[in-house]
């Protein structure tokens, strides 16, 4: 069987280093193993939709964004399938036809949506003071389904938050072809390897990084506006002296360095650990923590050597960046080419979802078969 990838992004905002550490470097990664048959990169707009529907224009804006921010992170257009969701009309026919699959319980039950719709404030008991829920915001695991069906997927490396779309998938699939005959490849989910990537906290310690809450840094901020989020960061509310031992765990400055951090920085940036009054030479992270917590090593060098670290991924990304800014029409062919591409591949499930589904019947051969049943059945 053939190795194939899909996952994507909603594009709502430019992607943040929590995308990048969560999923976006091992999508970069994946791709240059060599070790996949065929790569599908999605810019959801149509899910972005469901819960933007008065906003088009904020995902109009962000398909752009996010593009330049794949292929910038390392995505690379010769080797992936980037598209657009909504430009793949399939898609949509698709989930009309998984939604007789799957009771409204079954929708109401999973963990992701119940979140999502707490976090904006869509009520299921018809509370007047509350927005209801929009049918295709309920539904979206549904099309989320299509997106991994259409094209065969056998993996999909997402955030953890995924789980619970990729679990309702596998039934899906299992009761399509249950139903209909085997037609369908059951995907498996590949989540992040690192635990600190699992989910990459807000720069102010909040579980998540979110654009509403202002504590994301963004792939595509400059330097000086990475170094002035990385001084503000979150550390240990307790570690008020720099003599005073400190705490690691929930200290958001050491989850990025756990999540960035890799052995020649040590050398590369000795720099950040001399200071005026005390100076340290670390060969490893644990020799830094170690320190930390002893006591006598202050917030302003880790967050100085957190700064290097950082750019150090950063740099890259922003100026190749800086050259897709100077050529948009480029970035809109890789777009266009790649839903053309991405449009073939889900016309061909799409072509064998009908045949299981025996709604095919003006395919070739087809409808000679079904004019001859209908008319024995009536020359009787
Ligand atoms: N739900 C994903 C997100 O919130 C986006 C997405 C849509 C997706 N369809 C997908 C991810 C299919 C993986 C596979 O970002």
């Amino acid at each position: 069987m053939e190795k194939i990838i899909l996952t994507g992004d909603r594009p709502t905002g430019r992607l943040h280093i929590g995308h990048y550490v969560g999923s976006l470097r091992r999508r970069v990664e994946l791709q240059n193993s060599g070790e996949y048959d065929k790569i599908f990169i999605m810019i959801a707009d149509a899910q972005a939709l469901t819960d933007n529907a008065d906003n088009p224009e904020k995902v109009r804006q962000n398909i752009l964004e996010v593009a330049m921010d794949y292929i910038s992170a390392g995505l690379d257009p010769e080797k992936s399938v980037l598209f657009i969701q909504s430009q793949v009309s399939e898609l949509t026919e698709l989930t009309f036809f998984y939604q007789n699959l799957v009771t409204v319980q079954r929708l109401q039950r999973n963990p992701t949506v119940k979140q999502e719709m707490q976090l904006r404030g869509y009520s299921d008991d018809n509370a007047d003071n509350k927005a209801g829920i929009p049918v295709g915001f309920f539904c979206y695991p549904i099309s989320q389904a299509s997106d991994i069906t259409a094209f065969k997927a056998t993996v999909v490396p997402v955030g953890e938050d995924q789980e619970p779309m990729l679990e309702q998938t596998r039934e899906i699939v299992r009761k399509f072809n249950s139903t209909y005959g085997e037609t369908l490849v059951e995907p498996d989910i590949m989540l992040p390897d690192n635990a600190a990537c699992m989910r990459l906290p807000g720069t102010d310690g909040k579980a998540k990084m979110s654009k509403s809450l202002g504590n994301c840094i963004y792939l595509s901020d400059p330097a000086d506006v990475v170094w002035e989020k990385v001084k503000g960061m979150y550390t240990d509310p307790q570690h008020l002296q720099v003599s005073d031992p400190g705490h690691i765990e929930g200290n958001t400055v050491f989850t990025y360095l756990d999540a960035f951090c890799k052995p020649e920085h040590f050398e590369l940036f000795r720099d950040a650990f001399i200071g005026k009054k005390v100076s340290f030479t670390f060969n490893s992270l644990d020799e830094v923590k170690d320190q930390y917590r002893a006591g006598g090593l202050g917030d302003m060098m880790i967050k100085k050597f957190l700064n290097s670290v950082l750019n150090d991924t950063l740099e890259p990304i922003r100026q190749r960046r800086h050259a897709l800014e100077q050529n948009i029409p480029y970035v809109y062919e890789v777009l266009r080419k790649g839903s053309e591409v991405a449009r073939a591949a889900a016309a061909e499930t799409l072509a064998d979802v009908k045949k299981a589904m025996k709604i095919n019947y003006f395919d070739p051969g087809v409808l000679d078969e079904l004019i001859k049943e209908q008319s024995e059945k009536y020359s009787k």
